[in-house]
């Protein structure tokens, strides 16, 4: 009997290529030890160069297909486990142990990838051998006076598209996460005010009073005005801003790695300036911010064994899923290299 052919789930997977994704954190990555990561499914070897700089290499030895990572770093070159053959960060062979002819050539390359370490990660660019025209994101109040800034990583079951879509969907989370965000509606009509651009876009939501769940009570007891900003930048970031009341800032941004199909990183940096000292927000707020992410990561993985059981996605649509048409027209215009066109308009929900 013939072993039948898995079935690829048909699925919302564009591949904007040319644009910056996080692969580890500096941390992560020593000074002697290469990382096996994946980008859109593909291999990829991260380890340090010469001068401490990180470069990123496809993780397949050109000698015998054998993964660069299984080796060790040696001199600021990724050293093959195999026959010891080593490479430098931009991929070119550098020594072959037992030759006595030159180690270079040109059939002898890896496919590098421009690699930048920066704000504590380590970012690669999703085209080899190409020479970047852009620089990774920046985290706005990384640093700045006031502020405290948590990073995290969780690994979400879900597309790209999935994942980015749950990070900037406000309807679910007075449903999904009822009492620790937002609660049960109370009838209030809002406005989302929605600016597409060529590389990001914007809903700023107007009128919305204080939410009543936990959190905000934390943050602004006294109530006040909510200034909301929920963002999709390409190639890969959700960000989430708020401000209640005059004391309390918090922006949120999740660095999403698409990792294969499937699998999704987040890498979640949040700076925060609030009313009451970060060192008692903290303690609150994290075990909050992991329980809603829980949360969301269940509704991610069965999403995901849904439409692999179905062989396929199927999204219907009403005008409160305010930001999903949007995210995708701007990853479908990044995976051609076009930019999209910009538009605005407006959309009321009833929170
Ligand atoms: S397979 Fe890598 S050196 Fe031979
Ligand atoms: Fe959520």
């Amino acid at each position: 009997m013939q072993n039948a052919e898995p079935i690829e789930p048909k699925a919302f997977l564009p591949r904007a290529e040319r644009y910056w994704y996080v692969l580890a954190t500096s941390e992560e990555l020593k000074e002697k030890a290469p990382l096996a990561r994946r980008l859109f499914g593909t291999p990829l070897v991260v380890f340090r160069g010469e001068d401490g700089k990180p470069g990123t290499l496809l993780d397949r030895c050109p000698h015998r297909n054998v993964p660069l990572s299984l080796g060790r770093t040696v001199e600021g070159k990724v050293e093959c486990a195999y026959h010891g053959w080593r490479f430098d960060t931009g991929g070119a062979c550098r020594f072959i142990p037992s030759l006595v002819g030159e180690p270079e050539g040109k059939g002898r390359r890896a496919p590098s990838y421009a690699t930048r370490e920066q704000d504590g990660f380590i970012w690669v660019y999703g085209a080899p051998d190409v020479t970047p025209t852009s620089e990774p994101h920046r985290f706005q109040y990384l640093g700045a006076p006031g502020y405290t800034t948590v990073t995290r990583k969780v690994t979400a079951n879900g597309t790209l598209y999935s994942t980015v879509e749950n990070a900037l969907d406000v309807p679910h989370t007075a449903f999904l996460h009822k009492g620790l965000f937002r609660s049960d509606s109370r009838g209030i009509t809002i406005e989302a005010r929605v600016t597409r651009t060529a590389d990001r876009v914007q809903a700023e939501y107007v009128g919305e009073p204080r939410p009543p769940g936990v959190v905000a009570r934390i943050l602004s007891p006294s109530g006040g005005v909510v200034t909301h900003f929920d963002r999709f930048i390409l190639p890969s970031i959700a960000q989430v801003e708020y401000r209640i009341g005059d004391e309390n800032h918090i922006l949120v941004d999740s660095v999403m790695t698409p990792v294969d199909d499937f699998v999704t990183d987040i890498h979640a940096v949040v700076s925060y300036k609030m009313r009451i000292p970060g060192w008692i927000v903290k303690p609150i707020l994290e075990p909050l911010a992991l329980r809603v992410f829980a949360q969301d990561a269940v509704m991610l993985a069965t999403q995901t064994e849904t439409v692999k059981r179905f062989g396929g996605e199927q999204f219907v649509s009403t005008e409160i899923d305010v930001l999903g048409k949007h995210i995708k027209r701007l990853l479908r215009s990044a995976e051609r290299g076009e930019p999209s066109s910009d538009e605005e308009s407006s959309v009321q929900l009833v929170v």
